[in-house]
């Protein structure tokens, strides 16, 4: 039990001799930022965390979410720029807090990873269903839902079958990232670019069809319930809408596969995060002056504002709907690949089976990991409905911040003799501060995404002491 909290070296020789392919520089960085940051959280999420928890106070949720963001993402550029090789948060806990810990960040990190590209798939169904209607070609509802979904009465069969949209973009986009990462960067790069400029297009000529009157009240009062509107409705607005942020670690993971990791790093995770902040606030603050937001809660609610405009803005419907199908899809293709570079890195530690870490001889990717992850990510996006999937990514990667947050302060106590080509500023300061910020968020989520988080660790833990302590390197290595 004694390696438990060893922690692991970072050998210099597994920062160079990578097996996979060194392509990507800072601005594919970026883009691979914003691929992952803008999509379901701005496009569907919004509506329902306007309509049902903060109102046009949205805005205020989406400063909390950011400010907990911005102060996480400087904990992880700092981690990052030290120790540019795939595994994201997994990697740097392993390198701080040994691997018990570690082990627990990357099975954390699947909730982010694996379950945030099943939510996402369920968001681009919903645009995909409304993009088609337009054109009258209607998939029966029963194909295109949750079967499965939870109640005030618990769980529960709502008669649908399948959300085959869902499945097909996962499967789609897993055979892509089979194919290699230089192709793929390149179609995300201009993925990135036409949902970006839809956004601006929706800001640019929103912004004048504005009426103020829908911004009163500004903070509706809240209803007695701890999660429906008031101060305590924004905070939890804030955890939902803590969706939309997810992604800017995303760059982390691919430090193996970058250039000059050590400068672009940083900058990659940082740019972005900051570019999407500024798009939300004006989004959210557009959406909700064009229209009430007691009818946010729909599907599509930027395709609504739109809508609710009228005549001289419907030719924006649909390159809205288009900009949304493309910009989804980029998001579900940048957190599986994330999540194939996660359990590349646990599976070299011996924490998961070596067929994780198998990369392809002619693609250089780790293939059988892509493929197992497409098969797990399309089961939960075929039974599951948006809200449970996107609450139950929102408290993992919370949980996963706070734990990098707090691995800055225990990293610069244990080595503060590594060198630091990014330094967090402010320590202690800015990590303990984004770990409040982030537990707060956690606070305000519903018990019963916490009985799931409980229950997914759990899990996560037997699998620990079953496989991964026996067969972990570093335990090896000791012997
Ligand atoms: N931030 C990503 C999204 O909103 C996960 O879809």
């Amino acid at each position: 039990m004694n390696h438990l909290f060893k922690t692991k070296q970072i050998a210099s020789a597994e920062l160079k001799n990578s097996e996979l392919k060194r392509t990507l520089t800072a601005t594919n960085l970026v883009a691979l930022g914003i691929g992952a940051i803008v999509g379901a959280g701005i496009f569907v999420i919004t509506g329902n965390a306007a309509a049902v928890h903060a109102g046009p106070a949205i805005v205020i949720s989406f400063i909390i979410s950011a400010f907990g963001c911005a102060l996480a993402g400087l904990c992880y550029a700092e981690f990052s720029s030290m120790f540019p090789i795939a595994g994201s948060a997994y990697s740097y806990s392993y390198a701080t807090m040994g691997e018990f810990i570690a082990w627990i960040l990357g099975w954390d990190l699947i909730l982010e990873y694996l379950f945030g590209a099943a939510t996402v798939a369920v968001g681009w169904s919903g645009y995909v269903v409304s993009f088609l209607a337009d054109f009258n070609i209607t998939i029966p509802a029963i194909m295109t839902s949750a079967p499965i979904d939870y109640t005030e009465n618990g769980w529960v069969l709502t008669g649908a079958v399948i959300n085959f949209p869902a499945i097909f973009i996962v499967a789609i986009l897993v055979t892509l990232l089979v194919l290699g990462v230089r192709e793929s960067a390149k179609v995300n790069n201009i993925i990135v670019l036409i949902k970006v400029i839809v956004i601006l297009l929706f800001i640019g000529f929103g912004i004048s069809f504005i009426d103020t009157q829908n911004w009163i009240p500004f903070i509706p009062e809240n209803t007695g319930k701890f999660d429906n509107f008031g101060w305590t409705g924004i905070l939890s607005g804030a955890a939902i809408v803590f969706f939309a942020y997810i992604g800017f670690d995303a760059v982390s993971t691919a430090a193996q596969e970058a250039k000059n990791p050590q400068r672009d790093m940083p900058r990659g995770i940082l740019i972005s995060l900051v570019i999407c902040t500024v798009l939300y606030i004006a989004v959210a603050l557009v959406l909700t002056g064009i229209v009430k937001y007691t009818e946010l809660n729909v599907p599509a609610p930027i395709a609504l504002a739109i809508n609710t405009v009228g005549g001289s803005l419907k030719w924006l419907s649909p390159l809205i709907k288009i900009g949304a199908i493309a910009g989804l899809s980029s998001v579900v293709m940048v957190l599986l690949f994330g999540q194939s570079r996660i359990f590349f890195a646990i599976s070299n530690d011996g924490l998961l089976p070596p067929i994780f870490s198998k990369v392809h001889k002619k693609f250089k990717t780790p293939y059988i990991t892509t493929i197992i992850i497409g098969i797990g990510c399309a089961v939960f996006a075929g039974l599951f409905p948006i809200n449970i999937l996107g609450k139950m990514v929102s408290i993992g990667t919370l949980l996963a911040f706070t734990i990098v947050c707090i691995g800055i302060i225990v990293l610069r106590k244990k080595r503060p003799d590594l060198p630091r080509p990014f330094r967090t500023p402010l320590v202690p300061l800015v990590p303990i501060l984004g770990a409040v910020v982030c537990l707060a968020q956690m606070i305000s989520l519903p018990f019963d995404t916490w009985m799931r988080l409980i229950i997914w660790m759990a899990i996560g833990l037997i699998i620990y002491f079953v496989y991964g302590w026996r067969h972990s390197k570093i335990r090896k290595s000791q012997k």
